[in-house]
């Protein structure tokens, strides 16, 4: 089914409103959500409204959350999000962050006690806007082996980066630590397929095709990708005082509790570096660089990173989104949510 952006972001935002959650904050999921659909992420978009849903609805996501920024020093905050949706505080504490650098050249704000906050070039593009290059890392539920390990560790920890370029453009990377999103595995059992070898592995820690034995998914580039991963759990967890590692509380575990989630945004300006004009002629010329390399064979052109995505969002402006049928009917339904999430275990196949 497609659907136009607006009629998208007025579905999900209806739906959040009747599970609990404000309006403004419906406003704001629904915003995050929408763009990630619009981008082609659709792992992070509509497809999420019915979890968010059953967290909210069973108590997990705080509907009254009292959000506090608290300045530790020139450069630095802690963004307490009182377990309120993801999106809204991570984007309250980007804001933050931004306001920070703008006065001191570079800021680090620790957003602690968070929801599921979605795609995280989100974020990372509200600084870019402002004019300042943008950093987001955060916490997911554990799914990732450690490289040569055979027991989930660390969450696929995703890393967010943009920097703005001339007239408004801007560069932005985006990326999951693992091969593959846990939505790929399902994808893969659904239509009963087999995996490549690449992506996960089973019980005993061998890399497996098949998904319904998938017991782990694997770090990107091996122990590179593990170490990534980690990286990103201290920056984000443990710098924070927050569970972490597999103490990280899963995604559909107990629905009624809150995910104490945690996640760090850096702002870098520019300014307090370099000429901004010249930084962002530089970054435009690096785009179009990349764009006007000869490509390899199978390849019509050499792409920036976020530049597929870009193209997709400009597409879904002029003709909508093609959102799966079982969601939008879902997002058109009476119902709030089915009860499928609650200590449900995304690794059982029966
Ligand atoms: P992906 O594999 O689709 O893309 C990763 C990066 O590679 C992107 O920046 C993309 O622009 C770039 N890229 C891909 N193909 C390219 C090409 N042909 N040429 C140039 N660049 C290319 O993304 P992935 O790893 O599946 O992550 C998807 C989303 O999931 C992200 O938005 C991430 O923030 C989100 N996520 C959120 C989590 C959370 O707990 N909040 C957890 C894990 C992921």
């Amino acid at each position: 089914m497609r659907v136009s952006i607006e009629r998208l972001k007025e579905l999900i935002q209806t739906k959040l409103v009747k599970a609990g959650l404000p309006i403004d904050h419906a406003d704001c999921v629904a915003d995050v959500l929408v763009f990630a659909d619009a981008r082609g992420i659709h792992s992070h978009g509509a497809i999420r409204v019915e979890y968010y849903c059953e967290r909210i609805d069973r108590g997990g996501i705080n509907t009254k959350p009292q959000f506090t920024l608290q300045k530790t020093g020139p450069c630095t905050a802690v963004f307490n999000g009182d377990n309120g949706a993801g999106q809204v505080a991570a984007k309250k504490a980007m804001e933050g962050a931004i306001s920070i650098a703008k006065e001191s050249g570079i800021a680090m704000v620790g957003v602690k006690r968070i929801s599921h906050s979605g795609a995280l070039s989100y974020f990372v593009q509200q600084a870019a806007k402002e004019g300042m290059i943008g950093i987001s890392v955060c916490q997911a539920d554990p799914m990732a082996v450690p490289f040569g390990g055979t027991e989930p560790y660390y969450g696929t920890n995703p890393i967010a980066f943009a920097a703005p370029a001339q007239n408004g453009g801007m560069i932005t990377f985006d990326m999951a630590t693992t091969v593959k999103a846990w939505g790929k595995i399902l994808d893969a059992r659904s239509k009963n397929e087999p995996i490549p070898d690449t992506w996960a592995v089973d019980h005993e820690g061998n890399p497996t095709v098949d998904p319904f034995q998938v017991h782990g998914l694997l770090p990107v580039a091996g122990a590179k990708g593990f170490g990534l991963a980690m990286m990103v759990d201290i920056l984000s967890g443990v710098l924070l005082g927050l569970p972490f590692g597999n103490r990280v509380t899963p995604l559909y575990g107990d629905l009624s509790q809150g995910r104490d989630l945690g996640q760090l945004h850096i702002v870098i300006n520019p300014s307090s570096f370099t000429d901004v004009e010249n930084f962002k002629q530089n970054i435009s010329q690096t785009m179009n660089d990349l764009n006007h390399m000869k490509p390899a064979p199978g390849f019509n052109q050499v792409h920036y990173p976020g530049q597929r995505s870009d193209l997709r969002e400009k597409e879904s402006e002029q003709n909508g989104i093609e959102i799966v049928d079982d969601v939008y009917n879902y997002l058109i339904s009476d119902m709030i949510h089915n009860n499928k999430y609650h200590n449900y275990n995304p690794f059982e196949t029966q």
